[in-house]
């Protein structure tokens, strides 16, 4: 590919193992130099395999949205999360994906999801209560464990924190697709302990959803609540979705809307840590909307929050980067790029870029509050028709936990406020992110 003149320009890397050293040392170092060095598209190689970064926001649109057919999910991908979720919506294609989003797109409508907001402020006040005055917290383990506990209540309608199967077999099937782990091409089937830890975690959490879907069926229909488990059990029984789609629904549910969704909050704590004036105006926008007693209704309304929020995810985006492989020979910003080709959308280095974003470094979230952003020079939820369909739910879940913990407290950084960052299957911190709580 690299000798013909219109595939995308790039280094030329070692035989064999391409520029994966580079790739695994930094890899935002990596696709910033590409950038800046070969263009907002450019090529480069994984142990011989040829991929294409693609960081303009155009050639990103007509990736996820006008051209979409032409790009799919990719071979890599598909193998990887086969077993666990492999009939479900995040790898499906084609007529099975479209039938199956029509399908269960009903369960995240707004009037859907308005009815999760109790539960989700009662979880978020429970966390909040065992935090004290002059407390120091550490941000991602306390979000990971809220956003875990509001996901089980409302996903399954259960309280999973008593239970470890659901939280260990997460943390098994993202350490299963860890990122390094796909660069690696290692085949799943090898008995790594990983691949064994994961292969038992997942046996046990499929185990676990049968069970609870089986009990479900049992209950006559309207003693089932409305828990999107519920609301999946019904589409079964009405219409042509397997129990195979169910369960790999909701195990990717799982998956896709846990760790991201307690990212995001972390990061937008991060941030908010460091900028006391921010913190400040949130807490009045929430006290003015709301005083201590949240609902659905007012979630629109904290328009500062929602800015705040966005902002932050746009500095950290949970998800970095995401794949597509082409279906076809395809003609992107003048170049062609042959069908089969690993295509590499990276958030990070779009959300940085300096030629889209003013001061692209610095937290400043009433850039929110402009309507002049370039489209998808900011897609923290992907685009098109394969974006987030648990966006709308992971908004609504951050923005009412913020609030809890806002009316309460006021917060500083007693960590790092550059904290390491690990590319794992999500943009994890490699180190504890930690604030010291003082009461309002
Ligand atoms: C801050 C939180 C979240 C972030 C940053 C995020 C990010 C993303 C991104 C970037 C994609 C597109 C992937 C691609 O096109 O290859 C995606 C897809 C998806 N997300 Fe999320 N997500 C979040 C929360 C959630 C939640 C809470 C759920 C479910 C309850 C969820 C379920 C899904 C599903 C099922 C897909 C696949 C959709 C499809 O292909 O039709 N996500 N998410």
């Amino acid at each position: 590919m690299s000798t013909d003149a219109k595939y995308p320009p790039g280094p030329r890397g070692l035989p064999v193992i391409g520029n994966t050293i580079d790739l695994s040392r930094d890899i935002f170092a990596f696709f910033e130099e590409l950038r800046d060095e070969y263009g907002r598209v450019a090529s480069y190689e994984v142990f011989g395999t040829d991929a294409c970064m693609i960081a303009h926001p155009e050639a990103i649109q007509r990736i996820l949205l006008d051209d979409h057919e032409a790009f799919e999910k990719g071979e890599v991908l598909t193998r990887n999360l086969a077993d666990a979720m492999g009939e479900g919506l995040f790898v499906t294609g084609g007529d099975q994906w479209q039938n199956q989003r029509t399908q269960v797109q009903p369960a995240f409508y707004r009037e859907r999801l308005n009815t999760y907001v109790p539960e989700m402020r009662s979880t978020a006040e429970e966390t909040v209560e065992q935090w004290r005055d002059g407390m120091v917290v550490d941000v991602n383990d306390t979000m990971t464990a809220t956003t875990m506990d509001v996901l089980g209540r409302t996903l399954f309608g259960v309280d999973v924190t008593e239970n470890p199967v659901v939280s260990e077999a997460s943390d098994a099937i993202l350490a299963k697709f860890d990122t390094n782990r796909f660069w690696s091409f290692l085949p799943g089937r090898l008995p790594t302990p990983t691949n064994r830890r994961y292969r038992r975690k997942l046996d046990e959490l499929q185990q676990f959803v049968d069970e609870l879907a089986q009990q479900r069926r049992k209950r006559e229909y309207d003693n089932r609540g409305d828990d999107l488990l519920s609301i999946l059990v019904g589409f079964v029984e009405s219409s042509d979705l397997t129990r195979e789609e169910f369960r790999d629904n909701i195990i990717t549910f799982l998956f896709a809307g846990h760790e991201t969704t307690a990212l995001g909050l972390t990061y937008t704590l991060l941030c908010l840590a460091q900028h006391p004036d921010e913190q400040a105006a949130l807490r009045e926008e929430v006290n003015t909307v709301c005083d201590g007693d949240l609902t659905a209704e007012d979630l629109p309304k904290l328009e500062q929050t929602e800015n705040a929020i966005s902002e932050a995810m746009r500095l950290y985006p949970p998800v970095y980067m995401f794949f597509r492989e082409t279906a076809r020979d395809v003609e992107l910003q003048g170049y062609t790029i042959p069908e089969g080709t690993t295509l590499v959308l990276p958030q990070w280095t779009v959300h940085r870029d300096p030629a889209l974003w003013d001061d692209p470094e610095t937290f400043r979230p009433e850039r929110f509050a402009a309507e002049n952003r370039q489209e998808y020079a900011y897609f923290p939820f992907g685009g098109g028709p394969r974006h987030c369909i648990g966006m709308r739910f992971a908004r609504m879940e951050m923005k009412t936990i913020l609030a809890a913990i806002l009316s309460e407290y006021s917060f500083e950084l007693v960590s790092d406020p550059n904290p390491k960052l690990i590319t794992s299957t999500n943009l994890r911190p490699a180190e504890p992110i930690e604030i010291e709580l003082h009461e309002c």
